[in-house]
């Protein structure tokens, strides 16, 4: 927290921060996964780029440098003697003046690592999940940038996921301000026909994830057609097979939208080829060729 290393009961902070008021904070959330060689982050530089990235977009300086943030995880995921972790930077405005503008609040900057499994649980990766469409839209362009992961974004994934849960799903799918399918609460999603893989594109009110970058690499390393595309609504009802991705999420298939089974109603071939290369990158039977995994550093240095 602040640059030390402190325990989990002195990581606070004060009732009139700002980003509790206003949302003013910028995150990650990346993995470090159990492997032969001991934990490893998965790609951990493309999260720290979209963590400054995100700060950029918000005109929030931080007070350390992608290299320190970047020891930070390896110190607290070492330091927590975590085999396996979810590892959550963030960088939020202070305490400074009451009122909105950010620039009296100065930035603070915290790493934490907790142990956790996938976001939907061990049986939602192997039988899928139950999705509904959301009656929330997602953010609009020139409303909230959706490319920059805010804390104040999640409000809206809050309603889209609060709302799948209360009407008896697991996860909420969001149509973007054009109608068209945009991403789950807190995962993208692609859809499979007559053995093509599309993903709505970056423009279509989504996070770009990483998850999502790595998913459309190993399809094609898998020589899966693949491709970026609007995705009209009723896709979903005639798709082969629908998958959700994330850090959180990883590779989770959906059996159903709006109670109409997907395909078969289990996780399809494809969808069980991406997560066979997917998972096999930690297991070892998958190459890492595009240099994605780091292994958390044996000496802590922040
Ligand atoms: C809204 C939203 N979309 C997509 C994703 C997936 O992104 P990533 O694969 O970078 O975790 C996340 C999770 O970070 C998210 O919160």
């Amino acid at each position: 927290m602040d640059g030390e290393i402190v325990p989990w009961e002195s990581a606070t902070v004060h009732v009139m921060t700002h980003a509790l008021h206003y949302g003013s904070s910028v995150f990650e959330g990346i993995r470090a996964y159990s492997t032969d060689a001991g934990p490893c982050f998965f790609p951990l530089e493309a999260h720290v780029d979209r963590f400054f990235d995100s700060a950029a977009i918000y005109r929030m300086q931080l007070p350390f440098d992608r290299s320190e943030m970047r020891n930070a995880c390896h110190a607290v995921v070492r330091e927590n003697r975590l085999e396996a972790a979810y590892v959550r930077p963030l960088a939020f405005h202070g305490y400074g003046q009451i009122g909105l503008n950010p620039g009296t609040a100065p930035a603070r900057v915290v790493v934490a690592a907790v142990p956790w499994g996938s976001m939907h649980g061990k049986a939602a990766i192997e039988h899928g999940i139950d999705a509904c469409v959301s009656s929330w839209q997602r953010i609009a362009p020139n409303t909230i940038p959706v490319l920059a992961k805010a804390g104040g974004n999640y409000l809206s994934g809050q309603l889209i996921h609060m709302e799948a849960l209360r009407n008896g799903y697991h996860e909420g799918i969001a149509l973007g301000p054009d109608g068209t399918v945009s991403e789950g609460a807190g995962e993208n999603l692609f859809v499979v026909k007559n053995g093509v893989i599309r993903t709505p594109r970056v423009s279509g009110s989504l996070l770009a994830g990483i998850t999502r970058d790595a998913v459309i690499q190993l399809g094609a390393d898998l020589g899966c057609k693949i491709e970026e595309a609007t995705i009209p609504r009723e896709t979903l009802y005639t798709a082969d097979e629908v998958f959700m991705t994330g850090t959180a999420a990883e590779i989770t298939p959906v059996r159903s939208v709006d109670r109409a089974p997907i395909g078969t109603g289990r996780p399809g071939p494809i969808t069980q080829r991406i997560q066979q290369a997917f998972f096999g990158l930690f297991e070892g039977t998958t190459p890492d060729r595009h240099g994605w995994l780091e292994t958390v550093h044996a000496e802590v240095a922040v």
